[in-house]
């Protein structure tokens, strides 16, 4: 199933611009700046990663400057000719089990506080990646407006984020966009090992013949949301004239017995779940997106069903 960009968006961007990508080789960020490149063929684009958790390989056909770098020595963003129109900004510490608050916070959050600082508030955008980690397990569905109650490291350093960014967007008059990505699955994540989706962790145990592991009893549920999806929220907040932080999920929630259920459905398999107890206390067991504001504020709704998005992703990248 082929979804389009939206025309509004498309038009924006005819003339050419200047792009900036961080965490660009990254799983999120190299399905972006690939879509970047294929909708504004016009544009420049410049790619920014450490490759700490990204790699090589998720651009190896991105024609664009990539610049091998920490954000934390954002510095050399001075040395390029000329503002960017737009800055996506998805470099993170992303594995959430890290418990280094003080390195996550600097790379999380100061290094983001040194970028916008570098950058022009009237001629430069900002979209950057928050986290539904902020909720933790707070009542669902989940609003942009509740108590955040973020559970480890890594989601209180997404929650700073969004305080910094919308002060700065406050005091200086920047459009930033800031997204809650909620549970994020497709192409392009298999090197995030164990931070990768649990609907990648299962179907590759599928797919090598294994049963499907999962904690005890496979209940808890996820608002789950393709890639193809997010990168198309990204494309509308760059589009966006007012500050925000809104939630990217699909307003549905589907539990590991069920993305189970839709893996065997698609494979054409049959395997049953092996229940083991959940060592993490920092779990989050129920997520679910409020949209009204991601559509009302960004005019984002994500258009794939999770049994579309798991068809597409099983289909055309894991067993292709
Ligand atoms: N995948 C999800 O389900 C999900 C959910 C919520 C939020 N997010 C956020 O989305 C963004 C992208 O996540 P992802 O899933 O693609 O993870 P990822 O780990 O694949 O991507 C992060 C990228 O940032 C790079 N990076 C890390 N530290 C860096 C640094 N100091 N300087 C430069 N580059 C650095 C990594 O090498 C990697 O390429 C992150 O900000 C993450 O917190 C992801």
């Amino acid at each position: 199933m082929q979804f389009e960009f939206d025309k509004q968006v498309l038009h924006l961007y005819i003339c050419s611009m200047k792009i900036l990508v961080t965490g660009a080789a990254g799983f999120i960020g190299s399905n972006l700046t690939k879509k970047l490149e294929q909708v504004y063929p016009d544009a420049s684009i410049v790619a920014v990663d450490d490759f700490s958790s990204g790699i090589k390989e998720n651009l190896k056909d991105f024609k664009g400057v990539v610049l091998n770098g920490r954000i934390e020595n954002i510095n050399f963003l001075k040395t390029l000719e000329g503002p960017f129109d737009v800055i996506f900004h998805q470099a993170a510490i992303t594995d959430t089990t890290v418990t280094d608050e003080e390195r996550m916070m600097d790379v999380n959050v100061f290094a983001f506080e040194k970028l916008l600082k570098l950058v022009d508030p009237q001629k430069t955008k900002i979209v950057y990646a928050s986290s539904a980690g902020v909720y933790g397990n707070g009542p669902v569905p989940m609003k942009e407006t509740q108590v955040l109650l973020p559970l480890n490291a890594y989601a209180r350093s997404k929650a700073k984020l969004d305080e910094v960014a919308m002060d700065f967007a406050a005091k200086t008059g920047m459009t930033i966009v800031g997204l809650r990505y909620f549970n994020v699955y497709g192409p392009g994540e298999p090197q995030k090992g164990k931070a990768a989706s649990m609907i990648y962790q299962l179907a590759r145990q599928m797919i090598e013949g294994h049963h499907p592991r999962i904690f005890k009893y496979g209940e808890q549920d996820r608002d789950f949301i393709y890639v193809k999806d997010v990168v198309n929220a990204n494309l509308k907040a760059s589009n966006s004239e007012a500050s925000c932080v809104v939630n990217v999920g699909t307003g549905v929630a589907t539990s590991f017995n069920k993305i189970i259920e839709i893996l065997n459905a698609v494979l054409g398999t049959d395997f049953k779940p092996e229940y083991f107890d959940n060592p993490y206390d920092f779990y989050q067991d129920h997520t679910l997106a409020d949209t009204s504001s991601a559509k009302g504020k960004i005019g984002f709704e994500a258009k794939y069903s999770i049994e579309e998005g798991i068809e597409d992703y099983v289909r055309n990248y894991l067993i292709s």
